[in-house]
């Protein structure tokens, strides 16, 4: 598995409100994921469109293919997986290091085969990022775990799961995810409290509802799944929704250097409190069903705001880095409460070094004083979202900077260069 050391060059626009015109979104990463994981819930190949082309995506592929599923490509966005050869339990141990997600396909693991095995999943490093809600549920659903060399065991104590009442401390998407699919394929009744509500979770559970899963309470907190056979995919392929992480990230940045910027292709319900904070700080916000209009209001300077990382319908922890950019952009003091992970406010040290007015109280808790003049640096991406977080500042920044790990970005953003330099921004990515 090659990883590029590609990076990005930006020329930043010294605070100016020069960008302007039209930017699509693609579908989004954390449906997608749990999509194609769940394909191993079918008898027959089941279709994806709108899966965005990004590294993650690829990850997941690969993962899948380890275990001898059957990925193919039918266009860029497109996916057909077909899971009759799949016979392997044990992830592939490099992918699934590096990718968080990769825990998800436990569920459908465990519900066909009854067993699976794989290291501690990876990912962005934004916090301990622990498993013990899956170590936890398997067991009421009569799954026996072990540990050895940092190598984790999940096996059914009588080859087959079953249904349980599983109560989550946590909201956590990927438990929720991971078991509602266990749960499709377990024996007898599964009842999931206190699960996500995020739309990649509602909409990956309507669509197996929609393939024969039995499940009911969807957009509640309390899932009820009547386990059964492997479901019969329909001819139909299952649309990805849009990335509203992705869609509020544009905005954001739409918020600070557009004088005008309509973002397509994307559903504004899914970031309606996104989008109330920024009017709230001044901004002009318009809305149809698939596109959001944002230019700068009455008054040119944006007043500051205060945000609370939530799970879903809740301001989103992934778009708590651009929204502090914002911050540093805006007239005032604010606060950020990062509620959900305990080190992604690790970034705000390099917006500080950009000239931030930033202080940290603590691993939860920043304040932010503005606006302050940015100069362009050279900066590491350490991870997805902060990587767009600083694209944003830089792109807001005096001068020019370097941000590398492209990588990093690339997991989550398809072509973003290519996308961002269409609204006008000056950036470059140099194979590294
Ligand atoms: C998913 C998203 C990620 C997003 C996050 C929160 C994917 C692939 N990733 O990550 O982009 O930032 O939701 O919206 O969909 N926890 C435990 N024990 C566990 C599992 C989780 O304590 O066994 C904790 C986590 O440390 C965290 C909280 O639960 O504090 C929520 O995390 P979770 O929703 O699980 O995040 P992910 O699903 O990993």
């Amino acid at each position: 598995m090659a990883i590029n050391k590609d990076y990005f060059v930006i020329e930043g626009l010294a605070g100016a409100r020069k960008l302007r015109g039209k930017i699509s979104v693609n579908g989004s990463k954390n449906a997608a994921l749990p999509a194609m994981a769940a394909s191993l819930l079918f008898d027959n190949p089941v279709t994806l469109t709108n899966v965005p082309a990004i590294e993650d995506i690829k990850r997941m592929g690969e993962l899948l293919k380890s275990l001898k599923t059957k990925v193919s490509h039918q266009g860029k966005h497109s996916l057909i997986i077909d899971p009759r050869s799949t016979k392997k339990t044990a992830f592939n141990e490099e992918i699934s290091k590096r990718l968080r997600a990769s825990i998800v396909l436990l569920g459908p693991v465990l519900g066909r085969f009854g067993e699976a095995s794989l290291p501690h999943p990876g990912g962005c490093v934004i916090g301990a990022r622990p498993i013990d809600l899956f170590i936890e549920g398997f067991d009421k659903m009569g799954v026996n775990f072990s540990e050895k060399d940092g190598l984790y065991t999940f096996k059914t104590r009588g080859g087959k799961l079953s249904g349980a009442d599983i109560t989550f401390k946590i909201v956590s998407v990927t438990a929720t995810e991971t078991f509602l699919m266990a749960a499709v394929l377990a024996k007898g009744t599964t009842v999931l409290r206190n699960v996500a509500l995020e739309p990649e979770v509602t909409s990956v559970a309507e669509w197996l509802m929609r393939c024969g899963a039995k499940i009911s309470g969807i957009g509640t907190s309390t899932l009820t799944i009547e386990g059964g056979e492997l479901l019969q995919a329909p001819t139909l392929p299952f649309p990805i929704i849009p990335d509203r992480i992705e869609a509020g990230s544009f905005l954001i940045l739409g918020a600070i250097s557009a004088s005008r910027l309509t973002i397509e292709k994307c559903n504004p319900e899914h970031i309606i409190v996104t989008i109330e904070l920024l009017r709230e700080a001044g901004l002009d916000i318009e809305t149809g069903p698939d596109f959001i209009k944002i230019k700068p209001g009455k008054e040119n300077q944006c007043r500051t705001i205060s945000i609370r990382t939530h799970e879903y319908p809740g301001f989103p922890t992934d778009l708590q880095a651009p929204l502090t950019v914002f911050m540093t952009q805006s007239c005032g003091e604010g606060a950020v409460f990062e509620t959900i992970f305990e080190g992604r406010l690790n970034y705000t040290e390099i917006l500080i070094k950009m000239g931030a007015d930033l202080k940290m109280w603590d691993a939860h808790h920043v304040t932010v004083k503005g606006p302050t003049k940015l100069s362009g640096k050279e900066v590491e991406s350490p991870d997805i979202r902060a990587g767009l977080a600083f694209i944003i500042a830089a792109i807001a920044a005096e001068g020019q900077s370097i941000i590398r790990n492209a990588y990093y970005i690339d997991r989550g953003y398809e072509h973003i260069e290519r996308r961002l330099r269409k609204i006008g921004v000056n950036i470059r990515r140099v194979a590294g």
